[in-house]
């Protein structure tokens, strides 16, 4: 089957560009001696995250515990959760995850870390905890490395649960100060006695730049498996050639000679514009603009002399951010050179707890 007779709207990767994101990561990390450990909330298919392990990738990150049960299920051991896990409904299941698999979490509280250590001393296990620390990005984290070595040593002390190292989903295109944050954090842990086993630093927009953070052991890169057409349009990250996955929608109405209606809407690309103008990239017409969503149509503008809009047209959208359009699919499509290879099941969409 020709991915063009597919029924529309749907979500393909082309697998030799995936493959290809896939080996020109793990060749780099190799060569700079960092851990591979990819964020599967891209994908969210354990066949994929299967394949980045085959191709060198250390285990997996998730954001989400119903994600990480999902990787488990499928036989993948070696789990980084980076989420601070909070109430005991999350605290049962993460026990029950840590009897089943090598799973590691993150904490930036001391209520994180109670939670953690009263459920895990119950249970008589010894969990690996990372402190999670804000280096810039303003999300989750200790603000300084001091904050940083405190959390460390109420991990050391906390029954049921093992001090690991240290965590940061880092801001854009600081590779300097991340480096000076956490080598001033890894420092203080090691005069206050803790050892570091894992530094864990991610992101995609600064992967092949992330060997300047050279107390990193490891990165968490997700969106390098598809990229997207923010990766491409603000972070000048790649090429078109590079964005894996593709949604493929058709022309369904024409009714006004400068615009058309596609039948992906916010159902197939999500609302997110990530700071950018319209809600994806047309690759047969870069200059039509996906200007409006509904739910069931995406409203585009032709501006005159790009191209008539044809009822029944065929068209493939690169989306704004590709983690978000995972989630909107029960399955993709597998293709290659324009043939249907495979369908795979997308078994950790909408995990959201
Ligand atoms: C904690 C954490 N690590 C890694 C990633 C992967 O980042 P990217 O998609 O830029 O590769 C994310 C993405 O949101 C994240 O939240």
């Amino acid at each position: 089957m020709l991915v063009q007779d597919l029924d529309t709207p749907c979500a393909v990767v082309d697998l030799d560009a995936m493959e290809n994101n896939l080996r020109r990561c793990q060749t780099y990390l190799d060569r700079h001696g960092l851990s591979l450990r990819p964020h599967i909330k891209t994908h969210k298919i354990p066949e994929f995250a299967h394949l980045q392990i085959k191709l060198g990738a250390k285990g997996v990150n998730c954001q989400k515990l119903g994600e990480a049960e999902v990787m488990a299920d499928a036989g993948i051991a070696d789990i980084l959760l980076t989420y601070n896990l909070i109430g005991q409904a999350k605290l049962d299941r993460l026990t029950a995850l840590a009897r089943r698999s090598d799973i590691k979490v993150v904490a930036d509280s001391n209520e994180t870390i109670e939670g953690l250590s009263s459920a895990m001393s119950r249970a008589g296990l010894d969990l690996p905890v990372l402190v999670e620390c804000d280096t810039g990005a303003q999300r989750c984290g200790v603000t300084s490395p001091a904050g940083a070595v405190t959390l460390a040593q109420a991990i050391d002390r906390a029954p049921g649960l093992k001090f690991k190292g240290l965590m940061t989903y880092p801001p854009k295109n600081s590779m300097d100060k991340t480096n000076a944050w956490l080598s001033e954090a890894v420092d203080l842990c090691k005069r206050s006695g803790l050892a570091v086993e894992t530094v864990s630093n991610g992101g995609t927009p600064d992967l092949y730049s992330a060997h300047e953070v050279t107390v990193a052991t490891e990165h968490r890169p997700g969106t390098y498996i598809y990229s997207d057409r923010s990766l491409v349009e603000i972070h000048r990250f790649g090429s078109w050639a590079d964005c894996a996955l593709r949604v493929q929608a058709r022309v369904v109405s024409h009714a006004a000679p400068d615009r058309c209606v596609i039948d992906a809407g916010s159902k197939a690309l999500s609302s997110d514009l990530l700071g950018l103008n319209g809600y994806g990239r047309i690759l047969e017409h870069l200059d039509w603009e996906i200007y409006g969503l509904s739910e069931e149509h995406g409203h585009v503008r032709a501006p005159p002399g790009s191209g008539e809009p044809k009822i029944g047209e065929l068209v493939t959208i690169i989306p704004n951010h590709a983690c978000v359009v995972t989630n909107l699919f029960d399955r993709i499509t597998a293709a290659r050179q324009g043939r249907v290879e495979t369908f795979y099941e997308v078994a950790a969409r909408g995990k959201v707890q």
